[in-house]
């Protein structure tokens, strides 16, 4: 959250991913002057999780310094759950620590899956 860039909305936030063999992916938001061709923090963790060498993600926190137990928005639901089992843990954290846990599933529930495109 530290690292957002977020001078529009500033609205910083950060998300980290962890694998199941203990590696951290972190990001932050990102926005430019085109507002809706900036991204989330979710999207800049998972961009990092897939250049870092992917794995099985096992918690999720995401953290807004002017939001407690902000979630995912629509779009990243979706690319999250691209990579991630309906029970993996997502955690909504305020400035204490974890506020509610929540799975992936609880997150979007009925989501498309792609197995069949593939
Ligand atoms: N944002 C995130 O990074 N993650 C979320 O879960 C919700 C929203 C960002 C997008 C935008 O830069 C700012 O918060 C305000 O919408």
């Amino acid at each position: 959250m530290a690292k957002a860039y977020a001078p529009y909305s500033k609205f910083p936030v950060g998300a980290a991913l962890r694998t199941e063999d203990g590696r951290v992916f972190t990001g932050a938001n990102i926005e430019v002057a085109s507002y809706p061709e900036g991204w989330c923090a979710e999207t800049t963790a998972l961009g990092h999780y897939i250049m870092g060498g992917g794995g099985k993600i096992v918690e999720i926190a995401v953290l807004a310094e002017r939001m407690a137990k902000c979630s995912p928005c629509g779009g990243c639901r979706q690319r999250l759950a691209e990579f991630c089992q309906p029970d993996t843990k997502l955690y909504l954290c305020d400035n204490t620590g974890v506020a509610e846990t929540v799975t992936m599933g609880d997150m979007l529930p009925y989501g498309f899956r792609g197995d069949i495109l593939k």
